[in-house]
């Protein structure tokens, strides 16, 4: 993927072995049922958020296993202080982008604050993403998706529900903060995951809630598990690309590791990072204890 790429080349251009154009090789697309026999066998999936189709295209060279599109992107592309403001709109026309240049990953959707608010909302939103490319849609909340995770799956639409630091409630929380340390915190996500799982969930998605908790819900349920800031545990692991990729104007959070700068990252380049942090999830050595809570 490049710009104008017909035109002659840059002679100071270094990426013959590394740009997503000169090594994309057809590799077979990544589904749920790769998902559950990963789970199944005890390894391992990557995945990172992705808002366009040139970072969608270098993640398929790094053979990146799921992509989130994000509602990050509010804070990440748009530069809002929270991902509030961002529209279905935005998610289908980020979607577009990147499922036009990646046919490898599985592709996971968020759909956006108050999305989900109602069982029509959710239908229409779904439709909307679904059509732009989304394989999955992921929606933040606990037990009372469990309608909504159920007519989704029977209208076929996958979901990942998405919960312990769901920050479109960032408002109730009263900011990013770790979630599920008390008892009753911890028995409230292990009720929440079984109400959801029952209705039908594809994927549950644990944020900022602490590793031991984590490994319980991984081992509990039969679904895969992905965790951001929830140890090295889960089934498979998530970053938002701009904060693996050292691109932050605020000190990331505890569970970020800069992968473009990264010892293992043997190119130095992008993809030579999405490629690190690929092997770095499979091999269980991303995240450490030190990025977890
Ligand atoms: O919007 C997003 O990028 C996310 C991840 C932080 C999991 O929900």
């Amino acid at each position: 993927m490049s710009y104008v790429s017909n035109l002659e080349s840059n002679p100071d251009s270094t990426t013959e072995s590394t740009s997503a154009a000169a090594t994309t090789k057809p590799k077979l697309p990544v589904t749920l049922s790769t998902l559950n026999k990963l789970k199944a066998n005890g390894e391992t999936f990557s995945c990172l958020t992705c808002y366009d189709a040139s970072f969608a295209a270098a993640m398929q060279v790094a053979a990146i296993d799921t992509i989130l599109i994000g509602d990050s992107l509010g804070m990440v592309v748009q530069g809002q202080t929270s991902t509030l403001p961002v529209t279905i709109a935005d998610m289908v026309y980020h979607t577009q982008n990147v499922a036009r240049a990646n046919s490898h990953a599985l592709i996971l959707c968020d759909l956006p604050f108050m999305s989900v608010a109602t069982l029509e909302r959710a239908l229409d939103a779904s439709q909307a993403v679904m059509q732009a490319g989304a394989h999955v849609v992921k929606i933040e909340g606990g037990a009372e998706l469990a309608e909504i995770v159920s007519v989704l799956a029977n209208n076929g639409v996958p979901t990942c529900v998405h919960l312990g630091l769901t920050p479109q409630s960032v408002n109730v929380f009263g900011g990013y903060k770790v979630q599920g340390k008390t008892d009753a915190q911890a028995e409230k996500l292990m009720a929440d995951c079984q109400a959801v799982v029952e209705a039908g969930a594809a994927i549950l998605l644990l944020e900022c809630v602490p590793a031991e908790l984590a490994k319980k819900v991984r081992d509990t349920f039969p679904v895969p598990v992905i965790g951001i800031g929830a140890g090295v545990e889960c089934d498979g692991q998530v970053l938002v690309m701009h904060d693996m990729l050292g691109v932050y104007t605020r000190k990331p959070a505890k569970f970020v590791k800069d992968f473009l700068t990264d010892e293992h990252n043997e190119t130095k380049d992008i993809t030579g990072a999405f490629k690190a942090y690929h092997k770095a999830v499979k091999d269980r050595t991303f995240p450490t204890p030190a990025h977890s809570f």
